[in-house]
């Protein structure tokens, strides 16, 4: 009986192991509704009316610390071999698309779906459905997260309330303003000192071509709960960036 429990787990470990999409810490990435909506594609907000004055997810992304190279799922080495083989290589930054029948079911995240409506809304033009938004996040993004449905939105909400970015940058005196600018240095210090980790800011130009706050990206462990340290990408910013009333 005993060799036959043991040989079931060593049946099973390699598989529950190698469905596990390896990758290096997460970004959870929020926007900032006023730098959405004054370019020139403007925004629109499910139901109609403005968006809230308040920074709301875009998605928690897994991410590499480093750009992988690979052809199909084979990590590719550059040792200057065939001509064709290196045309194909293909760089990724990130897992993605990694669920094949595993589509976002409203059941799953039913409890969730108040807060998300708030604090999760698609500001899109284009695609104005908010199951539309968590659908492609969940496929693109949630799919790689090791997390199931109702985890992974979870945690990306929870983190959004504990490090409450409009609240953090207001004490630190960065509150929206459609004349003001701020360094770009004090809103990331603020975040950092408040979070313990300094987070990647993307900026994004208004209608008049002026440099705003647009996107934060915070570094998250794999567990999607502890703030750690990770490489910083340019993203467009000026050393003084508007941060616009909503
Ligand atoms: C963040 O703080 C602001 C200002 O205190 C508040 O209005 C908002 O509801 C908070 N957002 C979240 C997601 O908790
Ligand atoms: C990130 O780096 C800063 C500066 O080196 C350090 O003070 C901080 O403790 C680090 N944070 C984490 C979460 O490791
Ligand atoms: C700031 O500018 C935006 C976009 O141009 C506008 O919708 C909003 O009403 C302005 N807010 C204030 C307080 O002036």
């Amino acid at each position: 009986m005993r060799l036959h429990y043991c040989s079931l787990a060593a049946l099973l470990l390699p598989l529950v192991v190698a469905s596990a999409t390896d990758f290096d810490y997460f970004y959870h990435v929020q926007q900032w509704p006023g730098s959405y909506c004054d370019t020139k594609f403007g925004c629109c907000y499910p139901g109609g009316g403005k968006p809230p004055a308040d920074f709301t997810l875009h998605g928690l992304w897994p991410n590499y610390a480093a750009c992988r190279t690979t052809y199909g799922d084979v990590q590719l080495v550059d040792d200057g071999g065939v001509a064709g083989e290196l045309e194909k290589k293909k760089k990724k930054c990130w897992p993605e698309f990694c669920g094949k029948d595993d589509p976002l079911s409203p059941v799953q995240i039913s409890d969730l779906i108040g807060d998300m409506q708030q604090s999760w809304a698609t500001l899109s033009c284009k695609n104005n459905e908010n199951f539309a938004f968590w659908t492609h996040e969940w496929d693109k993004h949630g799919s790689c997260s090791n997390f199931d449905q109702h985890t992974y939105f979870q945690l990306a909400l929870q983190y959004q309330a504990r490090f409450n970015l409009t609240a953090i940058l207001a004490d630190a005196g960065i509150v929206p303003s459609n004349e003001t600018t701020y360094y770009l240095s004090s809103i990331r210090d603020a975040i950092a000192e408040a979070t313990g980790s300094a987070p990647n800011l993307e900026c994004n130009r208004d209608a008049s071509g002026e440099t705003q706050l647009y996107q934060v990206y915070q570094c998250v462990d794999l567990t999607g709960t502890v703030p750690v340290n990770c490489t910083l990408p340019k993203t467009g910013c000026t050393d003084k960036v508007k941060f616009p009333a909503v």
